[in-house]
């Protein structure tokens, strides 16, 4: 019998309700799956045993939702602020290894697979290196820094075998998922333009980030932390804790957020990405030292492929937007449009031409001669029926995740299947590179003042 079946027959009626919530059935199997795992005993061979590299917000959001799928257990922490190494032993238990040297992580036999959530400058190295030591790796996004690091780590994965899987939540969501299947079913017609965004309007939002009050050179290792730049500055609070700030370690908004807008895009129409980038920005408002800017529109072209029509995408951040904190992605298609609200939910309207022109209101027709118009309006009545001129009626879709639903819980229980059963990862290198590069040629197109050719393909700067 299988596991969905197994799992109706145990809860009965209470699963109907559930199912009828969750109706794609791709992954509503996928999620009653991991229902009936949870309860199983997991033999001590089965564990799987982690450590996170990068004990801030994202590293702690992202232990949590690792150890939240079954067997999985916390081995060592790793961060450059001896405040967040304490911590995570406040958090997740006095046993827990600490280090500020990832390297003594890597080096651990008893540990299976990191979780790499350190600032984006670091994803790359460690992730190769973790690699090479066998372990498996969940990168944050972006997965690179910078562009000519993407085909390296790709190498290093594909002559490692390492289970590698980026860290782009809305690959492994329930909306996504859905919305990916209807818009594969036709439901919005032909593909040709995508509007994505990101506001905010708040300190926090644009990463004005709380700084403990013991920061200093004593407490975070600030040299590991530079280890890769090559004018060394001294320690400055800001660029250690506000990070995102400075693209000496972080990627601007383009890398930190228009990525999940690609990611989810990407997913959804099977792309491998543009071949066209352009990008604008400013610092309006948020004139603290960064050196990125707070608000960035980019156009994008993607190219006519197998996989999709040739669509445009427009994408903006804006870290000072009146209309407060909103996300959204709509995909605009001939006959509809998906309107995605971050990861949790969509609502799918339908739009279709109806058969007939149509004739006379704003059109010509009133400016010609009387007779004229009596002729033209005979020909269009005989030409088409009363039902080609009536727009069809079409009934739209809404879709919400359940209530309390994490996307995070579901790409971590992606990634332990895959390296429980060695299924193929939902995340990729070629995926995370294929998303994370059209966002850092953002970068380049506003700091370079110019359009950036991208070979997506073979994913290669043109
Ligand atoms: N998937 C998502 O939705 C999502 C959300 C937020 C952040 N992120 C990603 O997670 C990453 C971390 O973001 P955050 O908000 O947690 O930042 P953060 O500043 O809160 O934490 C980053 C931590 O990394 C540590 N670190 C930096 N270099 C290190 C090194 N070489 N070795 C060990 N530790 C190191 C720092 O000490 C810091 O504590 C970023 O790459 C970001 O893009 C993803």
């Amino acid at each position: 019998m299988s596991d969905r079946r197994k799992f109706l027959k145990q809860l009965g009626g209470t699963v109907v309700l559930s199912s009828a919530a969750l109706s794609s059935f791709a992954a509503m199997e996928d999620h009653e799956r991991r229902i009936l795992q949870a309860p199983k005993r997991i033999s001590s061979n089965d564990k799987i045993r982690i450590a996170t590299i990068g004990m801030g917000i994202m590293g702690n959001n992202d232990t949590r939702a690792a150890l939240s799928c079954p067997g999985v257990e916390l081995v060592g922490c790793c961060d450059l602020y001896q405040g967040r190494l304490q911590h995570a032993k406040e958090v997740f238990g006095a046993n827990i290894f600490t280090t500020s040297d990832y390297r003594e992580i890597l080096d651990r036999k008893d540990i299976d697979a990191v979780i790499v959530a350190t600032s984006d400058n670091w994803h790359s190295t460690i992730a190769i290196e973790a690699m090479h030591k066998g372990k498996a790796v969940y990168s944050e996004k972006p997965m690179v820094h910078y562009i000519s690091e993407g085909l390296n780590e790709i190498k290093a994965q594909q002559e490692t075998k390492a289970i590698f899987q980026v860290g782009s939540q809305r690959v492994s969501s329930l909306a996504f998922l859905k919305a990916k299947e209807l818009y594969q079913a036709g439901a919005i017609g032909q593909i040709n333009s995508v509007e994505a965004s990101f506001n905010r309007q708040d300190a926090l939002g644009a990463w004005q980030y709380t700084i403990p009050l013991d920061a200093s050179p004593q407490t975070v290792n600030w040299d590991r932390f530079q280890a890769m730049e090559k004018t060394k500055l001294p320690y400055e609070s800001n660029r250690f804790f506000r990070w995102r700030n400075y693209r000496e370690y972080g990627t601007g908004v383009a890398g930190d957020l228009f990525v999940h807008l690609l990611s989810g895009i990407h997913f959804i129409t099977d792309s491998k990405g543009p071949d066209k980038i352009y990008s604008i920005g400013g610092t309006y408002y948020w004139k603290d030292g960064r050196n990125v800017p707070d608000v960035m529109t980019a156009v994008i072209e993607y190219p006519n492929t197998k996989e999709h029509p040739a669509f445009q995408v427009a994408l903006r951040v804006n870290f000072i937007s009146g209309e407060g904190e909103r996300s959204s992605t709509k995909i605009i298609g001939s006959e509809g449009v998906i309107d995605l609200d971050d990861d949790q939910g969509f609502t799918i309207h339908k739009n279709k031409m109806a058969a007939a022109p149509g004739i006379g209101g704003w059109d010509s027709l009133g400016t010609f001669t009387e007779a004229m118009q009596k002729q033209l309006l005979d020909n269009y009545n005989t030409k088409y029926s009363d039902a080609d001129k009536q727009r069809p009626v079409l009934p739209g879709v809404t879709y919400q995740s359940p209530a309390g639903y994490n996307s995070s819980n579901d790409h971590f229980a992606n990634f332990m299947d895959s390296i429980r059963n060695g299924k193929p990862v939902v995340e990729d290198a070629v995926f995370g590179f294929r998303a994370a590069a059209p966002c850092l040629a953002c970068n380049d197109s506003y700091f370079q003042n110019k359009v950036i050719h991208w070979d997506p393909e073979n994913m290669r700067l043109i």
